[in-house]
């Protein structure tokens, strides 16, 4: 729905009707798998289930198509429920939100609420803040921003308990995510328009929000090499994005045959930060062995689970300099997109030299689809670029050069090989 919208006409009432027929229907499909029907609202965000991979039947798939209608439909609903003053005041507001989730995951908030299973368990506002060392009636007011929106709630006056949302942002992995999104993300993408006005045109990575917003002239990475727990935190964060659909691990595990490799193949996984990706195609596929190439400061021994030190190890490597290993596969899981073409063709080429004709290169990132291929709720979460470049360049200037079909793919690197 786009242009202006008069709440008051019969053709947005009957738009509003029947999205709320829509959203019935899909609420019927998702409750009749849901075993418990009595929840009051506040055990109801206790109870309400992550993203869970791993089951890809064709119940799960008409459970997960409910919950993308229904998403859209929500949306949809609000925005013409909120009408068109509401709507734009709330989103040119909503940094403030932002704000309030970095106030709680910079002072670690969430760590202090007890993590009683019933979400009856709870603690004063006081008593929070005084564990947390901030002042009582800031935290009071910051707390309650985010309760209005899930993210903790107020079982009595005064006390504060988690919801299923706050309970994750005690889980390391998915914290960081949180922690490095409100952070580094946050504060970049307020430089936007300034990086945009400063390097109209460039292929630089260092032109980019987040060079701005740093003051610093490295690129993102290098950047993250100098202040070591900023790189610590991004690698956790990665592997905690994993825990959504988007990001799933599931897609890397299923999505090719490592069962028709050869015992004692070589999975190279380019930029692979802590292994996390690696770590769950090889606890599936144990003929296989795994480099995990990253620059140093990504590195984070500990992350690797004991039983897969044999098989798993880390390689220090810049992926802009000539592949040292041959390997059946190359992984380059949500590395492309965060370049310009220019240095994607860079990172593309330095592979060439050591693959074979049985050599693979997988490439799992996001891909723009065109506007209309997916409501709207998808395509904001695919269009969550990265703002921190500033630049032109998005996931759609990248992707262009791949296109949508492999066969592009094929070609595009082709045309990369070097013509000597
Ligand atoms: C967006 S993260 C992706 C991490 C991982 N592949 C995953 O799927 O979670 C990008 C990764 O590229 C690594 N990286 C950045 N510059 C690099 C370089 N020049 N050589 C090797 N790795 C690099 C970063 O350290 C980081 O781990």
């Amino acid at each position: 729905m786009s242009g202006p919208v008069n709440f008051e006409s019969n053709a947005e009432c009957s738009s509003m009707l029947a999205l709320v027929s829509t959203i019935t229907e899909c609420v019927m499909t998702l409750s009749s798998s849901s075993s418990n029907s009595q929840s009051s609202s506040g055990e109801f965000l206790m109870r309400t289930p992550l993203y869970t991979p791993g089951n890809s039947d064709s119940r799960q798939a008409t459970l997960t198509d409910a919950r993308v209608r229904l998403r859209e439909a929500c949306d949809e609903l609000l925005y013409l429920a909120n009408g068109p003053h509401e709507h734009l005041m709330t989103i040119a507001q909503a940094h403030r939100i932002e704000a309030a989730l970095q106030y709680a995951t910079h002072f670690n908030l969430a760590h202090h609420v007890p993590l009683g299973q019933d979400g009856s368990s709870s603690i004063s506002f006081g008593d929070l803040a005084s564990k947390s060392s901030v002042q009582t009636e800031q935290c009071t007011r910051i707390m309650r921003l985010l309760i209005s929106c899930h993210i903790f709630w107020e079982p009595t006056a005064g006390c504060v308990a988690h919801t299923a949302a706050s309970r994750l942002l005690c889980d390391v992995q998915i914290g960081s995510a949180v922690s490095y999104y409100t952070d580094e993300s946050f504060r970049a993408a307020s430089f936007l328009s300034e990086a945009c006005e400063q390097w109209p045109i460039t292929e630089e990575r260092n032109h980019t929000a987040l060079n701005l917003a740093f003051r610093t002239s490295l690129p993102k990475f290098e950047f993250f090499a100098t202040e070591p727990w900023r790189a610590r935190r991004f690698m956790q964060g990665m592997a905690g994005m994993a825990a959504s659909e988007r990001f799933s691990l599931e897609h890397l595990v299923d999505g090719f045959d490592w069962a028709s490799l050869p015992r004692g193949a070589t999975v190279i996984d380019i930029g692979g930060a802590n292994g996390h990706a690696s770590m769950a195609v090889a606890e599936k596929f144990p003929q296989l062995q795994f480099v995990v190439q990253d620059l140093k400061s990504a590195f984070n021994e500990r992350e690797l689970h004991d039983h897969l030190k044999s098989r798993v190890r880390f390689m220090e490597y810049d992926f802009y300099s000539p592949q040292p290993v041959t390997a059946s596969v190359y992984i380059l899981r949500w590395i492309l997109h965060d370049y310009p073409d220019k240095y994607a063709v860079k990172i593309l080429r330095s592979q060439l030299n050591s693959m074979q004709p049985y050599s693979r290169l997988l490439i799992m990132d996001g891909i723009m689809l065109s506007p209309g291929k997916t409501g709207k709720v998808e395509q904001r979460k695919a269009r969550f670029a990265n703002e921190e470049k500033g630049t032109r360049h998005s996931h759609d200037d990248t992707f262009e050069l791949l296109g949508e079909e492999p066969r592009a793919l094929v070609e595009f690197i082709s045309a990369g090989k070097p013509t000597t």
